[in-house]
């Protein structure tokens, strides 16, 4: 009796949050991977140990072993049965930041030659390394196809109509429900609607920051920002940046008492590029430091629903206590990067924000909106997040996998937590430019390191993106990189 309490009390406890039992199963192992209990080398209970362990029938057991199978953590051995595969990422060190930071601000004036090369992101005949974006096939494409044409059916005439700022009151109550994620509790009425979280980062620019100001920001940092800086006329004061733990406070709070800013980004959840994620206290830190020298700070969240275990990251804004916090983000990166639907919540600029937006895009795309809204509200997107989260973690894993085996000894790579691309050091003697023109040629497109610096550092690093579900195809592609990165050092 008590057999069978326990049997459906790991039943009930299994299906909670309507995830796949075997999948439940598969990640308490990997907990235990992960956390060493378990090391490579150790023998992972048989299948009918597993199912008797766990109360679960034999191909549930199975099936479990096979996904960790899959994830690479694991590996059969002929008539001995599964054990944890040794990885090989371990033996890599952690990348390093931008070493180059300087201390000053940098004159982004004139064309930018290396920002040139990412105009076509897009010849990857093997594999797309280059531009950070999810596959296709990983986002919900027919279930959002169908909620737009409920939308436009619904509205009849009106879906045509302007949606005019602040934007969509149907998803702007989403927000504020969401925002109790990010550790806030923002008001409806406290977002404006963009086009993308590229339009958020250009109003909290604009209304900030008149040309001729200094910007601090991260080193490396998303290069869009670096490209957007200069159209607007508006200088970098690259911060140093730590590729674990996102901007260095001590460096940033030394930087800020000798130069004058007039806003600093920063992109603290899964930062592109290097992953990194910056601990609560610093967050908090930063926060109260920048408030109380009244320097407003621009947050791009684009990544922070993206975690690969446990709890979502809080955002910077949930310190904010004066709104000088100016949160940007989209769904760029979970649900429809050509839906262009993105939020700002503008803090004390929130005024300002929206006589800019009259007169940048003046609306936001009315029926892409309200169905991603209506996605949010039928719970969709928390369901989608939670399979998405989970193929980013594995491609992560295994493309660090493929670059710690086919690249050559001594270079260094960063471990994410989230988000989905992969900041790799390279030896000193490699240029990162060179590899990409390489790289290009024979069909797979790569991000050089330079152009994530402000001040054109960074040689000898790549972003790789690991957006894509694992294949032959992304293996050869890692192999290609790597091969051309030894004929580099080899000096031909
Ligand atoms: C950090 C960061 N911010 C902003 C963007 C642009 O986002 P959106 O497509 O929503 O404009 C990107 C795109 O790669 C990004 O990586």
């Amino acid at each position: 009796m008590r057999q069978e309490c326990y049997a459906a009390f790991m039943r009930l406890s299994l299906q909670k949050d309507r995830e796949p039992i075997y999948q439940k199963l598969a990640g308490r192992l990997e907990e235990m991977i992960h956390s060493r209990s378990l090391r490579p080398g150790d023998r992972v209970p048989s299948v009918r140990q597993f199912s008797r362990q766990q109360r679960v029938s034999v191909p549930t057991a199975l099936q479990a072993l096979v996904t960790l199978e899959t994830r690479g953590l694991i590996e059969a051995r002929p008539k001995s049965g599964f054990y944890v595969r040794a990885r090989l990422v371990e033996q890599v060190r952690q990348a390093a930041s931008d070493a180059q930071v300087t201390a000053k601000a940098v004159d982004l004036a004139g064309p930018d030659p290396v920002a040139s090369l990412m105009t076509n992101p897009g010849n990857s005949v093997l594999a797309p390394l280059g531009a950070a974006l999810p596959s296709p096939e990983l986002l919900p494409g027919s279930k959002l196809a169908l909620i737009v044409g409920r939308v436009a059916r619904r509205l009849g005439p009106e879906g045509v109509c302007y949606d005019m700022p602040p934007g969509s009151e149907v998803l702007r109550r989403e927000l504020s429900r969401r925002s109790l994620e990010w550790g806030c509790s923002l008001k409806a009425e406290e977002f404006v609607v963009t086009n993308g979280c590229t339009e958020a980062m250009s109003l909290a620019l604009r209304a900030t920051c008149v040309p001729g100001d200094t910007v601090a920001v991260e080193s490396p940092t998303y290069f869009g920002l670096v490209c957007m800086l200069r159209e607007l006329g508006l200088r970098a004061l690259p911060i140093p940046t730590d590729s674990v733990r996102g901007a260095d406070p001590d460096a940033l709070e030394r930087m800020l008492r000798r130069t004058r800013v007039s806003a600093c980004v920063l992109i603290p959840n899964f930062n592109n590029p290097t992953g990194a994620l910056m601990p609560e206290e610093n967050k908090q830190r930063l926060v109260k430091f920048l408030a109380s020298r009244e320097i407003p700070l621009l947050e791009d969240d684009l990544y922070g629903d993206l975690q690969h275990r446990g709890n979502r990251p809080c955002c910077l804004k949930a310190f904010d206590r004066d709104g000088s916090v100016l949160l940007c983000s989209s769904f760029s990166k979970t649900l429809a990067p050509g839906y262009r639907v993105g939020y700002l919540a503008a803090g004390r600029w929130q005024e300002r924000v929206l006589r800019l937006k009259a007169t940048s895009s003046l609306a936001c795309p009315t029926v892409t909106t309200l169905a991603i809204a209506d996605f949010l509200k039928s719970g969709g997107y928390d369901r989608h997040l939670r399979g998405l989260r989970q193929h980013f973690r594995e491609q992560v894993a295994r493309m660090g996998e493929a670059v710690a085996e086919f690249f050559p000894e001594g270079i260094g790579l960063s471990r994410p937590q989230g988000g989905f691309v992969l900041w790799c050091e390279l030896p000193a003697e490699v240029d990162s430019i060179k590899l990409f023109k390489e790289a290009h040629s024979a069909g797979v497109s790569v991000a050089p390191g330079p152009l994530f610096s402000p001040q054109g550092g960074c040689r000898n690093f790549v972003r790789l993106n690991c957006g894509y579900p694992w294949s032959a195809k992304m293996e050869r592609s890692i192999e290609l990189l790597g091969q051309l990165v030894k004929r580099q050092l080899r000096g031909k």
